[in-house]
């Protein structure tokens, strides 16, 4: 991504810190109004990115453990090698004439001309992580050539080759079949390989090899990775918006995202390749492809399961304007936008509508109850507008209630922003999308950002934000404490313009700590490993404790943006009738304050303090120390309408108080 680079040096950075801590020593009083709503804040007020980036989903989330299970990787053995044992002999062809699924052609013939010993193996995605005494569930599609009665071995082996566990099958006839078995682990083992062992001479062809573990989300066979989705349904998300990103828009047209590819029987998903495997030249991952396991069936499916409302993003006949910038004719766009027809009625329509068959088909008679959907990723220009204006007359036609979610290109300011914006807003739209990746400066001094924002205009969505603490790509970023708090400082000026901000979400959300091309990242995990940033811990915050109603928070009758190294903002929540202070203090010293709660008829002697702080803004969560940064919690006091706190140096606080 080429734009503006902000560097902002570590130097600086502390100099402006500690210039705040100078200027806040003085004991602070300020106000909360809790009687006068300003706001409503939207119940999706605070969500989730999903891409598939970083191996997101393939590698990650979804759980599969094979690499390139069905050959169609464009090197069709990547991942896959030939093994002998001693002088056992045999040999492999690679066929491509039609195989376990329509959308996908290749397949392996194998042959042993040995009676044992001959085989092959999958190396995983950077290995494949097993689970001591769990149970794994493989599954092959299998056929013998002519009169031959093959049977298979599967074993799970560690990187010396002991065996972790394994299994036979006994594929029978010349049809193609799926033969499934399962077998538990006797270990626990990151970097394991799967070895499938041809047991008498003969030949026989393979495709579509699988191995899940059984303790996917919800126990679903062939599902996601149940500490990631964890981590996801912890924060209580209002939305998922998928899947992604620049995966929508594609390198060229051709690979661009097409949803109707990624639903139905997973041997019918024709795979594609990933635009973030070569993207990056100091972040090369040529074997990153997308299978589409995790189609948009199971997209939909995750945001029920989480409570999350679904936000789908199309492409809008653009491909990305970083690579090609190809687009389709005017007069040809009409696929396009039938594209966008029809997944609304996948997700929402009756099951005697053709699409809504589908999804019942697939399980889900109920409707997934879809509202917004976003038409194009990081497009710009006039050639954005005018596919937009397309889309956007089928779609509100067809089904008016739909809001429709609209980019505003790459970066929150500049030329391409101003243009799309006034055309936006000519155009009435309903939510625009903002991006912004900069340096943790920019998150301060823009908390203030939407303050001045018509009212009267169209919805903000903060659709993809992160504090960089080097510069955007940089393969150096951190997911530092400077960065989390200076977005939880942002995040404060989000919520005072709820009325605008309906929607936030930072990105990217997975990194594979041994696959990923772009930091940073809101979780990292690796094959058996998974944690939350710092970053998640703020987002996580902020998200448990959104409240329904913004009322103000003021020093001085003011809005608390910065002044003394103060950032804060304050709303109840009428569900649980609650009074929620966020309160981040940037500065390096303790901070003592009061806060006066005017306009609360009761309020208990009690409330509770949420805490993140770290003395060193480069602190980081990691494997080896997950909760270096995560929330404490203690009991705070009362004196009549005053809670007196005494704020640790770069913290971010939430105040919980009943009423
Ligand atoms: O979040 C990573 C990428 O950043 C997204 O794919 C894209 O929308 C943005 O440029």
């Amino acid at each position: 991504m080429k734009r503006d680079i902000q560097i902002l040096s570590i130097f600086s950075f502390y100099l402006a810190f500690a210039f705040n801590g100078v200027k806040a020593q003085d004991r602070k009083v300020f106000t909360v109004k809790a009687g006068q709503v300003k706001a409503s804040i939207q119940p999706t007020m605070w969500g989730i990115f999903f891409e598939d980036i970083n191996l997101g989903a393939d590698g990650g989330l979804y759980a599969e453990l094979v690499k390139n299970r069905s050959f169609e990787f464009d090197v069709p053995m990547t991942g896959w090698k030939e093994e002998k044992k001693g002088d056992a002999a045999g040999g492999y062809l690679i066929n491509n004439n039609g195989s376990a699924g329509a959308a996908n052609r290749r397949y392996i013939r194998l042959e042993s001309k040995s009676e044992e010993g001959y085989g092959l193996s999958n190396e995983g995605f950077r290995g494949m992580g097993i689970k001591k005494d769990m149970g794994y569930d493989l599954s092959v599609w299998a056929r013998q050539t002519d009169d031959s009665k093959v049977s298979l071995t599967a074993e799970l082996l560690g990187p010396a080759g002991e065996k972790l566990g394994s299994a036979n099958l006994i594929p029978s006839g010349t049809e193609w079949k799926k033969y499934s078995v399962s077998f538990n682990a006797s270990a626990t083992e990151p970097k394991a390989h799967l070895c499938i062992w041809l047991n008498g001479k003969g030949s026989i062809d393979l495709d579509m090899v699988s191995l899940f573990p059984k303790d996917t989300w919800k126990k679903r066979p062939g599902g996601l990775r149940s500490d990631m989705v964890q981590l996801l349904a912890d924060m209580k998300p209002g939305f998922l918006r998928f899947p992604g990103g620049c995966i929508v828009e594609g390198r060229n047209l051709d690979e661009r995202f097409q949803w109707k590819n990624t639903i139905g029987k997973v041997e019918d998903r024709k795979l594609i390749i990933n635009r973030w495997n070569v993207e990056f030249k100091h972040r090369l991952t040529p074997d990153y492809f997308q299978t589409f396991g995790l189609g948009f069936f199971e997209y939909f499916q995750l945001c029920e399961d989480i409570g999350a409302q679904p936000l789908p993003i199309l492409n809008c006949g653009m491909a990305c304007q970083f690579n090609t910038a190809e687009v389709v004719a005017l007069d040809q766009l009409e696929p396009y936008v039938r594209d966008a027809l029809d997944l609304i009625e996948f997700a929402n329509g009756s099951i005697d509508s053709p699409w809504g068959k589908k999804r019942a088909e697939m399980g889900h008679p109920a409707p997934f109850n879809m509202k917004m959907l976003g038409v194009g990723n990081e497009n710009w220009g006039p050639q954005y507008i005018e596919r937009l204006k397309v889309f956007t007359k089928a779609i509100k036609e067809k089904y008016p209630g739909i809001k429709i979610v609209n980019s505003s290109g790459t970066d929150p300011n500049g030329e391409r922003f101003d243009y799309l914006d006034s055309n936006l807003r000519a155009m009435n739209a309903d939510i625009i999308d903002e991006h912004y990746y900069r340096a943790p400066q920019w998150f301060l001094d823009n908390a203030k950002r939407y303050d001045s924002y018509d009212r009267k205009g169209p919805k903000i969505f903060a659709g993809e934000y992160a504090a960089q603490s080097v510069r955007i790509a940089s393969p150096d970023n951190r997911n530092n404490w400077q960065c989390a708090l200076s977005e939880a400082a942002f995040m404060t000026g989000l919520e005072r313009n709820a009325d605008v901000v309906v929607m936030a979400s930072y990105a990217p959300l997975f990194a594979h700590a041994e696959g990923w091309q772009w930091t940073p990242d809101l979780i990292w995990v690796d094959n058996l490993r998974s944690y939350g940033t710092a970053n998640y811990q703020v987002q996580k915050l902020f998200s448990v404790n959104k409240g329904t109603d913004v009322i103000p928070l003021l020093l001085n009758n003011e809005p608390v943006t910065g002044q003394g190294g103060y950032y804060a903002s304050a709303c109840i929540d009428r569900k649980t009738n609650e009074l929620i202070l966020k309160i981040v203090n940037t500065t390096n010293k303790a901070q003592n304050s009061d806060f006066v709660i005017q306009g609360a008829k009761t309020l208990k002697g009690k409330g509770i303090l949420t805490e993140l702080s770290s003395m060193k803004l480069d602190q980081v969560n990691s494997f080896e120390d997950p909760n270096a940064i995560s929330p404490v919690q203690k009991e705070v006091s009362l004196k009549k309408n005053t809670v007196s706190l005494a704020m640790k140096p770069y913290s971010v606080n939430v105040l919980k108080i009943a009423m």
